[in-house]
């Protein structure tokens, strides 16, 4: 190649160089062009291997024209690699200005306490104002404490509603919470204020308002002349106190071996508002709390003399006031596993139920 075709190689390359860093928007990317450059098989380093090919009259020329055209090119990179480098900077400074700490961030998916447990929490606190304690007792129980002691003898008809669970080892597993009222007197004596809050199994034809697996809480309250008006202005008091608004009650006879007298105080269908519907059976009223005077058996098989005491006793629906509370219409879904249960009761309410309206259908 003469001198000038060699010129004009050289001002090509140094174009070619010039117009591609302008594309080139890393650093490594630009790095690699310098290879591609000033390397041996390369554009430029090939005519720097070629000066020795020039006649020697020639060679001090060709030489000083390759090499300054290498000394540009060499700096046309760095300049560049400098540049992208102020960018960088700059970008994540602006990236830092523009983040603010003080932002909230994205909410994530958050869980919560069951509704059963929610409405468990709330009326234990109720009653922790109130004087009472806290009592847990098994859920595995023995025929004496769930029945007998009860004044439920074997033969006795009401077993036959409270059909259970009998397990190889003789034993049951509780149909109600009222066994806790026979551990809470022997432990305790009187006076006493007890509630015991817990789940309870019965064998059941599971349906909306039916479950073989339930919770309920027992309220065992002992001492001097307890009379029932006690009992109904507690209950008042309780309910009110979770559904967070007046509620109506309705107070009638109930047998329970385990009370005498025994009463069945009803509050008006919190779904419906008392107007009728499938969760209350059409009657506009659910049986929520069952109670009565402690009969004197009981009290004597819990060790406390009844010519000197006397009690109220009441098997609250946990599970039924939880579903109240937050309108869920199904008792299948609180042991579903059902996220929803979680994260929004009351929308699980209504789903639930268009679901199984439909599958009715
Ligand atoms: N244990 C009874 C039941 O489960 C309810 C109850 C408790 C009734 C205490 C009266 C007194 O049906």
């Amino acid at each position: 190649m003469d001198i000038q075709e060699l010129h004009r190689r050289i001002a090509t390359i140094e174009a070619d160089v010039s117009a591609a860093l302008r594309g080139l928007a890393t650093a490594d990317a630009v790095r690699g062009l310098d290879g591609v450059m000033l390397g041996k098989a390369g554009s430029l380093g090939s005519l720097i291997a070629s000066v020795k090919e020039y006649p020697p009259e020639q060679r001090g020329q060709v030489g000083q024209a390759v090499n300054s055209a290498k000394q540009r090119v060499k700096e046309a990179i760095e300049q560049r690699l400098r540049e992208l480098q102020t960018a960088d900077l700059k970008s994540e400074a602006a990236r830092a200005a523009s983040f603010d700490p003080t932002l909230p961030g994205t909410p994530q998916p958050m869980g919560g306490v069951h509704p059963v447990t929610a409405v468990q929490w709330e009326i234990e606190r109720c009653f922790e104002r109130l004087g009472f304690t806290v009592e847990a007792g098994p859920e595995m129980e023995t025929d004496y404490f769930n029945f007998e002691a009860l004044n439920i003898p074997a033969a006795h008809p009401a077993r036959d509603m409270q059909d259970t669970f009998w397990l190889n080892n003789g034993m049951l597993l509780r149909t109600q919470t009222s066994p806790v009222q026979i551990r809470a007197m022997k432990k305790f004596g009187a006076p006493l204020r007890v509630i015991a809050p817990g789940r309870c199994f019965r064998y059941e034809t599971v349906d909306a308002s039916h479950e073989n697996t339930f919770h309920q809480v027992e309220g065992l309250m002992i001492d001097r002349e307890i009379s029932i008006p006690n009992l109904i202005g507690m209950a008042e008091t309780l309910l009110r106190e979770v559904m967070k608004r007046e509620v109506k009650l309705r107070v009638r006879p109930g047998y329970f071996p385990f009370v005498e007298p025994g009463i069945e105080i009803d509050m008006n269908c919190q779904i419906c508002g008392g107007n009728g519907c499938p969760t209350c059976k059409h009657s506009g009223w659910l049986e929520i709390l069952p109670a009565g005077m402690v009969h004197p058996n009981v009290l004597r098989a819990g060790g406390v003399d009844p010519e000197e005491w006397t009690g109220f006793a009441f098997g609250l629906g946990l599970t039924r006031l939880a579903m109240m509370k937050y309108g869920i219409r199904d008792i299948r879904v609180l042991n579903s596993g059902d996220i929803r249960a979680l994260t929004s009761p009351r929308r699980l309410g209504s789903v639930f139920v268009t679901d199984v309206e439909h599958n009715d259908r």
